[in-house]
């Protein structure tokens, strides 16, 4: 038997402007993913029989890597689905790191570069962003730039995006939730008719690109006013972009009323989760909960994905 787990993921800058090579700056989660694999005579997932509607990255992961005999496998989630908080993500990278694991195969590298395939056929489109921040942990920086110290680089469709590892304080992170499902495949459909078909769209993610840079070095700096402003910029670009809704708009306004140095939407949009950036996490959190936001408080996990023995 093997257990991995899987971090979840918020993307701090440059969600959308990834999946054209532009920067993005993500961190791992403190709330995660667990998944139990074990031999079996047949296919099941939590004791129902594998089904590809309802298993589709858990089906596409063990046809990607597996070609042994059957196996069950069991999940655990602290993640709501979803949510713009790297779900699907982690539940990809967990059962791909089992399954590279019981070939004796396990790496983070491997876990990302094959739980991205996944992640993109099951998506019809994506880049391995989500998947490379769960996998390593801490904090990432994705971008088809390419500068010296990559921790691997992924290639697909004629794009190559460079993965760094940045180095990230360790900080408080309010998440709220508008239980609202985010269609990442929909949001991605959306804003690329945006960029492929006006100049504007294309304008706005240059904007994006300078606002990712900036926030790396006020990352670095451990400046956390600069890094709010630059967060709520990145917010206005993709409400111009079309992935924000009225649900997040809403808990991003209680959060700065409430004192978030910043606020943004996290991952594609559309409904699932903002992030607000604050040290003072509880009041932020209550806040969001008045207004029927579901909070969640987390920090930075250094581990990424890992298997338990
Ligand atoms: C979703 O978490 C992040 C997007 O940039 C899509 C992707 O990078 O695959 C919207």
């Amino acid at each position: 038997m093997i257990i991995a787990i899987s971090p979840g993921k918020v993307i701090l800058l440059g969600e959308h402007g990834v999946v054209y090579g532009k920067p993005c700056i993500s961190v791992a989660i403190s709330l995660k993913v667990a998944v139990n694999v074990e031999e079996y005579f047949e296919y099941t997932v939590n004791g129902q029989p594998l089904d590809e509607k309802k298993h589709t990255y858990i089906k596409k992961a063990i046809e990607t890597i597996w070609d042994g005999n059957p196996l069950a496998l069991t999940t655990f989630s602290q993640i709501p689905s979803a949510g713009g908080l790297g779900s699907s993500a982690a539940i990809t990278t967990a059962s791909v790191a089992a399954l590279l694991a019981l070939k004796d195969a396990f790496n983070k590298e491997e876990v990302a570069r094959k739980s991205f395939e996944v992640e993109y056929e099951v998506q019809n489109g994506a880049s391995p962003n989500d998947t490379s921040a769960c996998s390593y942990g801490g904090g990432i920086l994705t971008w088809a730039k390419e500068m010296p110290g990559a921790l691997w680089d992924i290639t697909r469709n004629g794009r190559t995006w460079h993965i760094y590892a940045v180095d990230v304080p360790d900080m408080t992170i309010v998440i709220g939730n508008t239980g609202i499902k985010s269609k990442t495949p929909l949001l991605l459909k959306k804003i690329r008719k945006c960029v492929d078909h006006s100049s504007f769209g294309a304008e706005l993610l240059e904007e994006m690109e300078q606002i990712v840079v900036e926030g790396k070095r006020a990352l670095q700096q451990r400046d956390f006013v600069r890094l709010g402003e630059l967060m709520n910029e990145n917010q206005r670009i993709l409400h111009t972009l079309g992935a924000s809704s009225k649900e997040i708009d809403r808990l991003l306004t209680v959060a700065l009323k409430a004192g978030a140095y910043g606020a943004k939407l996290t991952g594609a949009g559309g409904g699932g989760s903002m992030i607000a950036l604050t040290d003072e996490p509880e009041r932020i959190a209550e806040a969001i909960r008045k207004k029927r936001g579901r909070a969640y408080v987390v920090t930075v996990d250094k581990e990424g994905v890992k298997i338990l023995k």
